[in-house]
């Protein structure tokens, strides 16, 4: 999704126009190596991180983009101490419980993305009611990816689609894409992850076939608006080809 946005106050430093990538997604990583050097335990991070998360709705939004998407909890990162799951869920609820009426102000849509089996009834339940209240937010939407794996996504879409009773005999892009999450949602034009880590980690098997990647070494709790717009100003230096020339 390519456009041009106007300056504005809040974006001074940014060039008088750019290209806006319309969906970011974010791996936001970091959050247990930010605890540590700090020699707190790894649930701080966690709660930095969340807070960091909220700057980075408004910058983007700011920035003009559309769509972001957050890695926020893997399905394999229930290999985790139990006890560290435990206090991600704490404060995964904490967080979309605290700001749900501020996301609904700043007319922020929240939306689940991942496999709800296997995800407590209460942090489901959490999830449920921000998408309800947030639900005819218009000026950018989160997309929440928890208890998500890109693999997942790709067998979970296979599964619904082998239900349906007149699928086609061949199985093109357009026909097997809207058993995805989020059908309607466009392919992220950039993938940001934290913390330095070169690897996507099971994040948008599919969407980010041809997103751009951009990693940066600060830890997600340290993460802010400025780092973003940085990475929106490389966005604009990229050549994105598609496989053409
Ligand atoms: C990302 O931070 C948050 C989740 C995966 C839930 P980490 O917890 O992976 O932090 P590091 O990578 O150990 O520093
Ligand atoms: C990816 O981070 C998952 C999230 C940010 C939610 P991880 O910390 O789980 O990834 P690995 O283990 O370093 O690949
Ligand atoms: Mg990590």
């Amino acid at each position: 999704m390519w456009k041009f946005f106007r300056k504005k106050k809040k974006n001074a430093d940014m060039p008088e126009t750019y290209v806006v990538p319309g969906h970011i997604a974010i791996i936001m990583d970091g959050n247990g190596r930010w605890a540590k050097k700090r020699g707190l335990s790894r649930s701080y991070g966690h709660r930095a991180g969340g807070e960091t998360l909220r700057k980075i709705v408004y910058a983007a939004r700011d920035l003009g983009v559309q769509y972001l998407t957050v890695y926020a909890f893997s399905t394999e990162n229930w290999k985790r101490p139990q006890e560290e799951v435990n206090k991600i869920m704490e404060i995964f609820m904490d967080f979309f419980n605290r700001y749900q009426d501020e996301f609904s102000k700043i007319k922020c849509r929240v939306r689940f993305m991942g496999r709800e089996e296997g995800i407590p009834a209460d942090v489901m339940e959490t999830i449920r009611k921000i998408e309800k209240v947030t639900e005819t937010g218009d000026q950018i939407q989160l997309n929440v990816a928890f208890n998500y794996g890109g693999r997942q996504e790709i067998l979970d879409a296979v599964t619904k689609m082998m239900a349906q009773e007149n699928r086609p005999p061949l199985i093109d892009e357009t026909y097997f894409k809207q058993f995805l999450y989020l059908p309607d949602v466009p392919e992220p034009d950039l993938v940001i992850r934290s913390s330095g880590e070169m690897r996507t980690s099971n994040f948008l098997m599919w969407e980010s076939a041809y997103s751009e990647f951009w990693v940066s070494d600060i830890l997600w709790p340290d993460f802010t608006g400025e780092d973003l717009k940085q990475a929106v100003l490389d966005y604009n230096n990229r050549h994105r080809r598609y496989g053409g020339l």
